[in-house]
């Protein structure tokens, strides 16, 4: 009977777990090489396969072992420390907020679009100062930021831009996949990403010295060269010249993503029409937003809607008890006790939306008639 109910709840986050992905990890542990290894390099080249790099870019995929990690290491590279501050969305994940006070440094929160919810180029620059010593700008959902706006602006105050690209990897910009639109890019692969590795980022950087210091810094330091630990084996000595953390990836995890990877197409497609049929079933309610945009081009993470009648929580029990969880991303970075104090500017629409958003499941295996299930447990609520 328990079974039957839980069978019938439709999960906000459902990982794309198959037969390719279980033989791959079944054949990275009887490797025997649990650590970092050539299943890690496999699956950087295939990160730089999906962002198209050419040999002229000189970009580089380098994983590690959460998108949170790749934030924290990235703010190192940029030289990010105490007493200086990043700008960033109040709405963003706490995976930035936390990195940015892991380096010593202080948030800044910033407005976002209500359009897209991503960060409001038009209200960075009132809040740089001299600490500022980087801006975040992170893609929501099936939203990109104003890439060429933040460019433009890294450009002229000669502030580098962190792409926390977590929710778009396998995404374009004007044509370009994400990765390539800035100095810094990570990614996230985490369980309920669109494309997983169970756990894991990435960082995308420019330049070799650059790649060999991230390197050394997801190990803890060590100097030893990864080309050696790709071939499953370690160097005994190395020097240790810069702080590090343990933040590197497993082979389990990298076989598991290598496989993810290449149903990208399949996964991007799924996701697209699945938020194209909530945008059709959705847009005629008066009492909320379903947002879309041109999505041809996008891998979406997620699915939100804005409810507007002051009523969402009673909207998310409605759907609860007609077997559909919700979820919501984010409660702002400024509303935290531990963050309350970081500098702002007007959060005005970062407000105005923070009642209203709800996050609808997505799958990257998703059925007509599910989402046509999820559409009715809404219509049916009497809002
Ligand atoms: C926008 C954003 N940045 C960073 C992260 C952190 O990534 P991870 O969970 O891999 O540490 C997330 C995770 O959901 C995220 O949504």
């Amino acid at each position: 009977m328990k079974k039957n109910i839980e069978k019938k709840q439709i999960p906000v986050f459902k990982p794309l777990i198959e037969k390719e992905e279980i033989a791959a990890a079944v054949e990275s542990l009887e490797l025997g090489w649990l650590g970092m290894g050539s299943y890690v390099k496999k699956f950087e080249e295939s990160i730089e396969k999906v962002c198209e790099f050419q040999p002229d870019d000189d970009r580089h995929a380098v994983a590690v072992s959460t998108g949170h990690a790749a934030i924290h290491l990235s703010l190192m590279m940029i030289g990010v420390g105490p007493g200086d501050e990043v700008i960033t969305p109040s709405f963003n994940n706490a995976a930035d907020f936390q990195a940015i006070r892991a380096c010593g440094a202080e948030p800044v929160f910033v407005d976002i679009v209500e359009s897209t919810l991503c960060i409001d180029v038009s209200k960075i620059e009132e809040l740089i100062t001299e600490k500022t010593k980087c801006i975040i700008a992170m893609d929501y959902d099936m939203f990109m930021c104003d890439h060429k706006s933040l460019a433009e602006i890294s450009r002229r105050t000669g502030i580098p831009i962190l792409h926390d690209a977590a929710h778009s990897f396998g995404s374009k910009y004007d044509g370009r996949p994400t990765g390539n639109q800035h100095q810094y890019t990570i990614f996230s692969f985490d369980p309920v990403k669109a494309v997983t590795c169970i756990d894991g980022g990435s960082i995308i950087v420019q330049g070799a010295d650059q790649v060999g210091k991230l390197h050394a810094k997801r190990l803890i330091g060590m100097t030893q060269p990864a080309a050696q630990m790709y071939t499953n084996s370690r160097a005994w000595t190395y020097d240790i010249e810069e702080l590090g953390f343990r933040y590197h990836m497993a082979n389990l995890h990298a076989a598991v993503g290598i496989v993810q990877i290449q149903k990208l197409d399949k996964i991007r497609t799924t996701r697209q029409k699945a938020c194209m049929k909530y945008y059709e079933g959705l847009s005629g309610i008066d009492w909320l937003v379903a947002p879309m945009g041109n999505i041809s081009e996008i891998n979406p993470f997620l699915y939100y809607i804005r409810i507007l009648n002051d009523r969402r929580d009673e909207l998310r029990k409605h759907m609860k008890e007609q077997g559909v969880d919700t979820g919501i991303h984010w409660q702002s970075g400024h509303t935290f006790s531990y963050l309350r104090d970081c500098r702002r500017g007007s959060l005005d629409v970062t407000e105005k939306i923070a009642g209203q958003i709800l996050s609808l499941p997505l799958h990257s295996k998703m059925k007509s008639k599910t989402i046509h299930r999820i559409i009715d447990s809404i219509k049916s609520f009497n809002g």
